[in-house]
């Protein structure tokens, strides 16, 4: 079982992926969740982490709010996206589990330095502001992260935020830079990646039809997401992001990537927030993160369904 903290800006996506890594206790052990800026404000984001919890029946979980802007830049959101709330598609009841006092970079922090050293895996879902502040406040932590797992970051499919960007990454790019260079482990899933595993009608009947509260609001909130991502590119489907990142943890065999170097673009006007991706193996810079490719779709949407059927 490998100890996770969810870093995440619940977003639909975001939620999916906190439902797939929840109901996956033999190979996930959730330790927390922190919530961050990014789809939508702070306040949004750290109470939509909490609807998602109780709608799991995981009132028991931690969860920790954040930064609410990032270390440089004023905060993007992604509303045309994600809708008002974050979680547009469904009204789900407002949370009555308490959130937690501690600061979401003091949880990060304390967990790291109460664990034995790289037994607890980062798995950021949102623009990369908790992490990048837990390094700097807490050098001495980053030995001891046993790795990170991430979306974030585009090669052939270049950007969705700018024409050269990734939204996390965008959000964020001098967080993404601490991040990148931290010498950390890094497993990234780009859009790359999370533009195959696409929403589907039969994909989304199939999680409807398994008739729970949970399946019914994962339905709800595809139904949503797909409106925006059909209009703007014509997939039949939307992508679904985030949940690559619990499904890497649970099934990595359906993924396959490189070992490559990445570096972010944080100075060019035009292309801030890039991941620049040596994919090619072009130049001996360390190869600082496995980036991911491509993905078994079908075999992703079965895992997906499968673990749902759980909750
Ligand atoms: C990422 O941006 C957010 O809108 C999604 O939740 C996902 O984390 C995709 O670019
Ligand atoms: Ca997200």
């Amino acid at each position: 079982t490998r100890k996770i903290i969810i870093d995440t800006d619940p977003g639909q996506d975001d939620a999916v992926a906190i439902l797939l890594a929840l109901a996956s206790p033999e190979e996930i052990e959730v330790l927390g969740l922190t919530a961050v800026a990014g789809n939508v404000p702070l306040a949004l984001t750290q109470k939509n982490a909490r609807i998602v919890c109780e709608l799991a029946g995981r009132r028991d979980m931690r969860v920790f709010a954040g930064c609410d802007r990032p270390l440089v830049q004023p905060l993007v959101t992604a509303e045309h996206v994600h809708g008002k709330t974050g979680l547009d598609g469904i009204v789900l009841p407002e949370p009555t589990m308490p959130l937690q006092d501690a600061h979401a970079v003091d949880f990060i922090v304390d967990t790291l330095r109460s664990h034995p050293s790289e037994t607890v895996t980062l798995c950021p879902l949102g623009p990369l502001t908790n992490i990048a502040t837990a390094f700097r406040t807490a050098p001495d932590i980053i030995g001891r992260v046993q790795e990170i797992v991430l979306m974030g970051g585009a090669y052939f499919e270049v950007g969705n935020i700018t024409p050269a960007a990734e939204f996390n990454i965008y959000v964020d790019p001098e967080a993404a830079d601490i991040v990148f260079r931290s010498g950390v482990p890094l497993t990234v899933m780009p859009l790359d990646v999370t533009h195959k595993v696409l929403t589907t009608r039969p994909r989304i009947e199939a999680i409807r039809g398994l008739g729970s509260a949970v399946a019914h609001a994962v339905a709800e909130w595809t139904d949503f997401f797909e409106r925006f991502d059909m209009e703007k590119y014509g997939h039949d489907g939307a992508p679904l992001h985030d949940p690559c990142v619990p499904a890497w943890l649970i099934r990595p065999d359906l993924f396959t990537g490189r070992r490559i170097n990445v570096e972010i673009e944080t100075t060019s006007p035009l292309t801030r927030g890039m991941t620049v991706a040596d994919w090619w193996g072009i130049t001996d810079r360390p190869r600082n993160a496995l980036f991911m490719g491509d993905v078994d779709a079908g075999g992703f949407y079965e895992l997906l369904t499968g673990r749902l059927a759980r909750l």
